[in-house]
């Protein structure tokens, strides 16, 4: 089921659109976005995150408009981008994580995990493909946790696929002149990172490089560039934004 929360506008400006713009990364990219002048098309599945992001981004002088769609609903993400006047750009965000030792995943944590990250990801690409112009952007959001990390295995090996995916798409799309990379946080200060326990958040904090977890907007600004006309020449990259985490234990001496 697809709800509009406000009525679209702002066709003439280039049209966005950033999933799960309701948390913690996704306002910072919906705000961004907006700043740099595209016309937001915001998607989550939570109305009510959505609309304190629209409400700020139309404050601030941009262009948003809010749609409450479950990704994972086939026709519900057909029928939302039919809808919109243009699609010039897509920034899959929305995501799910939960931490698990491995002994204690069942085939239901994997099949979350890649219902969202992955599946819905595809879909609503898929879709949106056949729309998006020569020059178009896909980004999607993966994680440097790609690389391995304790306990969470199911999320791993999930966003391991968002970078095969990225890499794959970036290959089939460029027939159409459409660009596809993903960006790689580390720890941001998200919901996310709140959600951990008070032990797991000191033990993380402490493994970062320059002793902080990246700023939601440290994440715009690189989703920013990849979605700009300046990346033209660029498709099939991972850019990690992780202050140095995926440099290693050397990273902090
Ligand atoms: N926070 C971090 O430290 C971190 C690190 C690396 C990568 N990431 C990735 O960044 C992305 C955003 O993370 P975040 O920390 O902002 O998460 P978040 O939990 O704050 O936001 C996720 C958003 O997705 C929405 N959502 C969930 N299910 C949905 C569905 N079925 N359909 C539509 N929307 C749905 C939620 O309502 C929520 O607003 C995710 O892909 C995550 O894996 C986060």
């Amino acid at each position: 089921m697809q709800t509009q929360r406000n009525k679209p506008v702002g066709q003439s400006k280039p049209v966005a659109i950033v999933t799960g713009a309701g948390g913690g990364i996704g306002a910072a990219l919906t705000r961004r976005l907006a700043a740099d002048g595209f016309h937001v098309a915001a998607v989550d599945i939570s109305g009510k995150a959505l609309d304190s992001v629209i409400t700020s981004v139309q404050e601030a002088g941009g262009s948003a408009e809010g749609a409450v769609v479950d990704l994972r609903d086939e026709q519900s993400v057909s029928s939302f981008v039919a809808r919109l006047p243009r699609v010039d750009a897509v920034i899959n965000n929305a995501g799910v994580f939960d931490e698990r030792a491995f002994m204690d995943l069942s085939a239901d944590d994997f099949n979350r995990h890649y219902d969202l990250n992955v599946v819905a990801l595809f879909r609503l690409s898929q879709h949106a493909a056949t729309r998006l112009p020569s020059g178009g952007k896909i980004v999607n959001i993966a994680s440097r946790a790609y690389l391995g990390a304790r306990n969470h295995a199911h999320y791993v090996a999930a966003k391991a696929a968002v970078v095969g995916l990225t890499r794959a798409m970036a290959m089939e799309l460029l027939g159409q002149g459409i660009l596809v990379n993903a960006v790689a946080p580390g720890l941001v200060d998200t919901p996310m990172l709140q959600a951990l326990t008070p032990e797991r958040r000191a033990a993380q904090l402490a493994l970062q490089p320059t002793g902080r977890a990246a700023r939601p907007e440290d994440i715009a600004n690189a989703v920013a560039f990849l979605a700009s006309p300046q990346t033209d020449f660029i498709t099939g990259q991972i850019l990690m934004v992780d202050g140095g985490k995926s440099l290693g234990g050397t990273a902090a001496l």
